[in-house]
Parts: structure tokens; sequence; C-alpha cells
């Protein structure tokens, strides 16, 4: 098991195939894929086509999407962490992208604020990156409210999939600044 970070509830490592009951559990959920703009998968072809290209990308990129396992259940609860975006959104590239997506029961806990805490931690202090991207739906208000608690800085809406998104940003500079001041 390869165990990227912990935070004090959570253990954040990378997907595995034994995933694919979790992650079929947490993408075939419509109400999880109201704000995503792609439809829920059917099929555990689709559930391992996705954990195949996320390892993919561990290899390419050095980091993906990563499994949030319960510290004391040991239960999958989702994913959190950084995406190397190798397409263009909002007209940026090759920067690094938080993201998150949990499993139903799961929400209004806490999880995604820790772990997107953790993971901009990771992020800043063990990769060394100058910048964190991320992006949400403008009527995703659970999301804009993890990115705004976890102090990602709004910088401006642009449109993805014809649909009206908040583009936020974290300097390194701004992160430790944040985080010195509290
Ligand atoms: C969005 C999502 C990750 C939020 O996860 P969560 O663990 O429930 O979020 P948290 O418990 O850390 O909540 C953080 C804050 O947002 C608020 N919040 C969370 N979901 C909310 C909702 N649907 N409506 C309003 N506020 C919400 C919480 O109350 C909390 O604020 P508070 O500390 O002031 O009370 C989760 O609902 C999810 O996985 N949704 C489906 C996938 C998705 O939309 N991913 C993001 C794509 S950009």
């Amino acid at each position: 098991m390869a165990i990227v970070f912990q935070t004090q509830r959570f253990i954040i490592r990378h997907l595995e195939h034994t995933d694919r009951d979790g992650m079929f559990r947490l993408d075939s959920d419509p109400d999880v894929h109201t704000y995503l703009g792609n439809k829920p998968v059917q099929s555990m072809e689709e559930v391992d086509a996705v954990i195949q290209n996320i390892q993919s990308q561990y290899v390419r990129n050095g980091v993906g999407r990563l499994a949030i396992t319960d510290k004391t259940s040991n239960d999958f609860l989702g994913w959190t962490g950084l995406k190397k975006l190798e397409e263009p959104y909002n007209n940026q590239v090759n920067v690094h992208d938080l993201g998150y997506r949990l499993i139903k029961t799961c929400w209004g806990k806490g999880v995604a604020t820790e772990t997107a805490m953790g993971t901009l931690n990771y992020g800043f202090n063990q990769l060394q990156l100058e910048k964190i991207t991320a992006m949400a739906d403008c009527e995703n208000v659970g999301s804009n409210n993890v990115l705004t608690k976890v102090g990602m800085q709004f910088v401006e809406t642009f449109m993805l999939d014809n649909t009206l998104h908040n583009w936020y940003e974290l300097t390194r500079k701004a992160y430790f600044l944040e985080n010195v001041a509290q």
C-alpha cells in the first residue's frame, strides 16, 4: 500500500485495483455527478479504466487523485489530491489541480476540508509546487465552500462544458503567508 500522506482522521494513498467496489459506489451515484459534467458509470469495466488512467498519471506525472481511507474503519471514502492538467482548462495547462469526490454517506463531516488541507500541505511542502489551482461549477455550493475554507483564492469565472465555473489559485507564497498568519 503506497501511503502518500496522512491527516488526523484519514490515510491518503495511491488508488489500487481493489478500490473498484468503492469507486463504483462513488461514480455510479447520480447525486455525486450533479455538478461534474459527466455521466455516472454503469459497469465495473468503466471503473477499472478510471483506476488505470489515474495509475498511469502517477507514473507519467508523479501525481494523480488519491484514495481516502478512514484510519479507524479502513473504509474507502472517495478521493482527493492533485491532477496535472495535461489539457488546457481556463487557458492553463500543466498546472496542478486540487480536486475531491466523496461517497454520499461521507458528506457533511469535514472530510473534503481535512483532506484538501492535507493535499495543499503535501503539494507545497513535499512537492515544492509554486502554484495549485482548482475549479468548481458556480452552483456547486459545497465544493466552493471547501475551496474557500482551505484558502484557495477566487480568480475569475470561465466557461467549461457550457457551464459557468469558478477558477481558484493559491501560490506557494500566499499559502505560507496564510499559514504563518494563523
Ligand atoms: C463537494 C463535496 C466534496 C463536499 O465534501 P464534504 O466533506 O461534505 O465537505 P465538508 O464537510 O468539508 O464541508 C466544507 C464546508 O462546506 C459546507 N458544505 C458542504 N457541502 C455543502 C452543500 N451541499 N451545501 C452547502 N454547504 C455545504 C459545509 O457545511 C462546510 O462549511 P462549514 O464548515 O462552514 O460548516 C462533496 O459533497 C462531494 O463529493 N460532492 C460530489 C462531488 C463534487 O462535487 N466534487 C467537487 C467537484 S468541483
